[in-house]
């Protein structure tokens, strides 16, 4: 109860402090030495940037989310994780969609990443009125925004003019948290985007739709840190109900068994109730600084989580950003490829 009480009060205070309107760029804060990853963008970035050039460009994106998520609704989730594995290995320049050997996309860490053709198929429609002007990553960025909308998650006005990566390296894919890191690994993986403790505990809330294989928590269930037995954070009913789900690797579960397809906070009030899927999920409710503000999201309203999620993205579809002349970056005119070709 005590808990409860000192974790409201962290998170009002936390939120009525974040700006909730959109705003393209960053604050400074945080003390992040990279370059890349954090500082003021609002040269940079615009709301406006397409305004002039290609004025269709969100109506093209959202009218094919939702064409697509009409038939399989499973890629918005897919889209969410898509836009967090690209801008957490070099920022959010698209390097994700890049298909070559030796690419991000073609790592181990990757195989479970989904939605690409929806991105390749936006980007065919997108060039057809406004050729070589709209980049991957923009793209990556709108699309992952409507679908999160589509599932009764916030909407926020994104700021524009990213450039997509020419390269992309598998070996960068260790910078994405995997589901084994303790709290301090994942606060200093959160740190190195520029992203702070509230931004890691609520955009963890994206677990509250999508899936995981069964194969990423079998160690969770039989054999816990060598136990042969279940992690012991674990309900021991729920942990029931997931051996049950998971009698295969390739079976998958969903991350919020009670509300899997709604944007809501009941991803909160199961790691209350020691229902959380993934260890790093779970592992927040033990640690003291993250504690209170899960706590915090599972006793207010969905809608202050909805907002705060919205803030938290802005700041993470920011993170490493290619902009202006930047030489690094190019508009490429296919997303899987980059314009030279070569790598
Ligand atoms: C905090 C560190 C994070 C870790 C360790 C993590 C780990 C994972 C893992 C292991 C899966 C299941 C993948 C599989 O079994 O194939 C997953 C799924 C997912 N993650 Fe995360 N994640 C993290 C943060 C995020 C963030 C910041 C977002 C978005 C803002 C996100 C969005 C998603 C979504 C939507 C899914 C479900 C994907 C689907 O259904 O296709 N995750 N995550």
């Amino acid at each position: 109860m005590k808990l409860a009480v000192v974790s409201v009060a962290v998170l009002l205070v936390i939120v009525v402090a974040s700006p909730v309107s959109a705003r393209a760029g960053g604050y400074g804060d945080d003390g992040d030495d990279d370059t890349r990853s954090w500082f003021p963008l609002d040269n940079l970035l615009s709301l406006k940037y397409y305004d002039k050039i290609c004025p269709n460009f969100e109506k093209i994106v959202d009218t094919k989310v939702k064409e697509w998520t009409k038939t399989d609704p499973s890629l918005g989730p897919a889209l969410l994780r898509l836009i967090f594995h690209d801008c957490g290995v070099t920022g959010c320049d698209a390097s994700v969609l890049l298909d070559h050997e030796g690419s991000e996309r073609r790592s181990p860490a990757s195989k479970t990443l989904r939605g690409f053709e929806l991105i390749d198929d936006i980007k065919s429609e997108v060039e057809k009125s406004c050729p070589g002007l709209v980049s991957c990553a923009d793209i990556l960025a709108a699309a992952s925004r409507d679908a999160i909308f589509q599932l009764k998650g916030p909407y926020w006005a994104n700021a524009y003019g990213r450039r997509d990566s020419k390269t992309s390296y598998a070996r960068d894919v260790e910078k994405v948290p995997s589901g084994r890191r303790d709290v301090t690994g994942l606060l200093e993986t959160f740190q190195s985007y520029g992203l702070n403790v509230l931004d890691l505990v609520v955009l963890s809330g994206a677990h509250t739709i999508g899936k995981a294989y069964c194969g990423t928590i079998q160690s969770r269930l039989y054999n816990f840190n060598g136990s042969n037995g279940t992690d012991p954070s674990i309900d021991a009913k729920y942990a029931d109900y997931l051996r049950r789900k998971c009698r295969w690797a390739s079976q998958t579960v969903d991350l919020d068994s009670k509300t899997p397809v709604i944007f809501d906070n009941q991803y909160y009030i199961n790691l209350m109730k020691h229902e959380g899927v993934l260890s790093t999920d779970q592992e927040l409710l033990k640690d003291s600084r993250t504690a209170p503000l899960v706590a915090a999201l599972a006793l207010q309203p969905s809608e202050i989580f909805r907002q705060q999620f919205a803030v938290s993205m802005m700041k993470l579809v920011n993170v490493g950003v290619l902009t202006g002349e930047d030489r690094d970056g190019e508009i490429r005119k296919v997303c899987s490829k980059s314009n030279s070709g070569i790598y």
